[in-house]
């Protein structure tokens, strides 16, 4: 039995390495350039003050500076705040480090040294409203129109010739912060993310509305980070797998999730899967505030996904778990689940009476159960010496 799961994880190392990108960075290589400012060759630096490795002020000006190639790029961001919304097109593989002085705190997030921020919602400033984007930190996709939210419940209709986006986006230790209010006022993305892959690393997703959008075509996998908003603050069309995090409840509005799922001729995962984590008020003073009253989430349309698996829930989840939304959760295809959810919010009455909220057992698991089945394989983008 053990030779069998030493064989196991043997193979799993094996497809890992062969996953692994030529030229991406090694963990020791990184951990370096981001405590000791000594980096690879090409690597480009933003600094918000002046230094002497510095290439740029801000990190738009870099992005800018990238060659229109494939090429893999670096670019280190000294600590610091830095506010402007930042919008990357560019396909070849990006890689954005946040500078962490002190090694012990390069794999928490609450102790990252990096923020960029931006105040915005969906309205402009003569306050007619906009389309959610427009209201990012950080802008990931390769035009406009793929990564437009639009209205509705099938949203923006994409043209069908639009090209695909990064194939390759990793981020470490950057909070990204929409400051426009502290309380739901519209949505304000931290991150929109459209047709293109991305890994982020010990990061933090800080706003209170629409937090993290994941668009059309968008696969992105969060690591140890943190994830904090109050109503519908991870949703979108995508697919977003986040393993070993902190979801923290800034107060109670919608639900967590507020997945979007498309119809397609061909299998699709399209959906919010939450794996070893933990789902908390955000701090101790608004914990009695918010007791039982949060929702894990609320069908957007009648194809949400989203599972919370492993995952310790404090005692703000409400009884019944997932909610309805104008009726839009249909039997047997809207999955509002839980596998082995644990903790003071996990009330198993309130689970069982519940019409929508599912809990999933081993079988109806297993299909979303690893990063290669929920990303049905296409995994070479994942930073594998982080993941495995
Ligand atoms: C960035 O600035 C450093 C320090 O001035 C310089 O050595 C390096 O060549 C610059 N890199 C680029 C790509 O311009
Ligand atoms: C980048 O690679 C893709 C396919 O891998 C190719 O279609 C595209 O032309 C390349 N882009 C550039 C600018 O070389
Ligand atoms: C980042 O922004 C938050 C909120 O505005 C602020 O509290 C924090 O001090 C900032 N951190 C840095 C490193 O500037
Ligand atoms: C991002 O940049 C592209 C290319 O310049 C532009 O077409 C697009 O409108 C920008 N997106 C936003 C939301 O401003
Ligand atoms: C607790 O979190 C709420 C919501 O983010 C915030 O408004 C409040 O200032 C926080 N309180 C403390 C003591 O940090
Ligand atoms: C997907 O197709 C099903 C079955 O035809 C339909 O009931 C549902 O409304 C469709 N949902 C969306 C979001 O297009
Ligand atoms: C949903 O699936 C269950 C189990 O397969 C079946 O008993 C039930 O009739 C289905 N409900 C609808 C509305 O299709
Ligand atoms: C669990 O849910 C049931 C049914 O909604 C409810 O009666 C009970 O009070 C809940 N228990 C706790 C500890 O919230």
């Amino acid at each position: 039995m053990l030779l069998f799961s030493l064989l196991l994880a043997l193979q799993a190392l094996l497809v890992h390495s062969a996953a692994l990108r030529r030229d991406s960075l090694t963990t020791a290589a990184r951990e370096k350039c981001q405590t000791t400012l000594q980096c690879p060759p090409g690597t480009l630096v933003v600094s918000s003050t002046a230094h002497p490795l510095a290439n740029f002020t801000t990190l738009q000006s870099a992005i800018d500076a990238l060659p229109n190639d494939n090429s893999s790029q670096t670019i280190l961001i000294l600590s610091g705040s830095y506010h402007q919304q930042v919008n990357i097109t560019r396909a070849g593989p990006i890689t954005l480090l946040g500078e962490q002085p002190d090694p012990a705190a390069l794999t928490d997030a609450a102790r990252n040294t990096v923020n960029l921020t931006w105040a915005a919602a969906n309205e402009d400033n003569t306050g007619e409203s906009v389309d959610n984007v427009y209201s990012s930190v950080m802008i990931v996709s390769p035009t406009l129109d793929a990564s437009l939210t639009g209205s509705g419940t099938t949203g923006y209709p994409v043209p069908a010739d639009t090209p695909f986006g990064n194939t390759d986006f990793r981020v470490y230790n950057i909070d990204f912060r929409n400051t426009w209010a502290d309380y739901t006022d519209g949505p304000a993305h931290a991150i929109s993310f459209s047709r293109s892959n991305g890994g982020f690393y010990y990061c933090g997703f800080y706003s209170y509305q629409d937090t993290v959008y994941i668009g059309k075509l968008g696969s992105a996998y969060v690591h140890s980070s943190i994830l904090a908003g109050e109503t519908d603050f991870l949703y979108g069309f995508g697919t977003l797998y986040i393993q070993s995090s902190q979801i923290l409840l800034r107060s109670c509005g919608g639900g967590i999730t507020a997945w979007k799922g498309t119809n397609t001729t061909f299998v699709n995962n399209y959906g919010v899967y939450i794996h070893d984590s933990t789902v908390r008020a955000a701090n101790t003073s608004i914990a009695p505030d918010i007791k039982g009253a949060c929702a894990l989430g609320r069908p957007w349309n009648s194809l949400h996904r989203s599972i919370f698996a492993n995952t310790h829930e404090d005692g703000s989840i409400e009884p019944s778990g997932y909610i309805d939304w104008e009726d839009r959760w249909t039997a047997n295809q809207t999955l509002m689940a839980e596998y082995r959810a644990f903790g003071p919010g996990f009330n198993l009455t309130g689970r069982e009476e519940s019409e929508v909220s599912v809990l999933l057992g081993d079988k109806g698991y297993e299909r979303y159960s690893s990063i290669e089945k929920v990303f049905l394989g296409d995994v070479a983008w994942i930073d594998w010496e982080v993941a495995a």
